[in-house]
C-alpha cells in the first residue's frame, strides 16, 4: 500500500514542487494534497499547474479539528511542512505521532524558534558573521522548530555574502535533501 502524503506551504512552494517531481513516478509515495493558508502564497498556482488537489483553510478551521478531519477523509498518511509558517497545533500533532516533518532553513537550533523564518533568518545569520549556515528537516511537535532532528547539511557563509546569497544557498541544498530524506523517513 503506498503511502500518502499532504503537503502544508504558506509561500511559494518550490520545495513543495520539487516533492512532487520527486514522487511523481514512485509507486509508494503519493502526493495526494496540498494544504494553504495564505490566499496569496505562489503554492496555489503550483498546485493548479501539477494538478494536486489544493485546500485552503484559515486559523479557525486549523485549530478547531477540522484539517485534522480534511486529512483523515484523505488516509494521509504522513504530513509535511514545507514554508509552513504557523504553529501546528495540538489536535494535529496528536493525530500524526512523529509523522509531521519540518524543514527550517539554518541550522537549528541556532536560529529558530517564533518569528525566525525566511528572510529574518539569513538577516541573522550574516548579521552574526556566521561563517556557516545551513538546513534542518526535523519532526515536530507543538513548540516551534523543537522536535527531533533527522537531517542537517551546511554550506559556508562568505563575509561577503548578503541575505539573499545566503537564502540561494539554502534553497539549493532544501531542493537536492528535502524529498530524500522524507522518503526515508517514510519507508525506513
Ligand atoms: C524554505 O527556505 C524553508 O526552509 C522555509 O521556508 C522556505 C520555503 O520556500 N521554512 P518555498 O516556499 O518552498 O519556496
Amino acid at each position: 500500500m503506498s503511502k500518502n502524503i499532504a503537503i502544508f506551504a504558506s509561500g511559494s512552494g518550490s520545495n513543495a514542487e520539487r516533492i512532487v517531481e520527486y514522487f511523481s513516478d514512485s509507486k509508494e509515495i503519493n502526493v495526494k494534497l496540498f494544504l494553504c493558508n495564505n490566499p496569496e502564497a505562489g503554492v496555489i498556482q503550483r498546485a493548479e499547474r501539477l494538478n494536486i488537489p489544493l485546500v485552503m483553510f484559515n486559523r479557525q478551521q486549523f485549530k478547531s479539528g477540522e484539517v485534522v478531519d480534511i486529512l483523515k477523509e484523505n488516509h494521509i498518511d504522513w504530513v509535511i511542512l514545507a514554508g509552513f509558517l504557523w504553529l501546528v497545533p495540538k489536535n494535529i500533532v496528536e493525530a500524526f505521532p512523529n509523522k509531521i516533518i519540518n524543514i527550517h532553513p539554518a541550522l537549528l537550533p541556532k536560529f529558530g524558534g517564533k518569528g525566525m523564518y525566511g528572510h529574518f533568518v539569513h538577516e541573522a545569520v550574516v548579521e552574526n558573521k556566521e561563517t556557516e549556515s545551513g538546513i534542518t528537516i526535523h519532526l515536530v511537535n507543538e513548540h516551534y522548530d523543537e522536535g527531533a532532528i533527522i537531517f542537517q547539511a551546511s554550506y559556508p557563509v562568505l563575509p561577503t555574502d548578503t541575505p539573499e546569497d545566503v537564502a540561494k544557498k539554502g534553497q539549493v541544498l532544501e531542493h537536492k535533501h528535502f524529498p530524500e530524506v522524507i522518503e526515508k523517513a517514510i519507508l525506513g
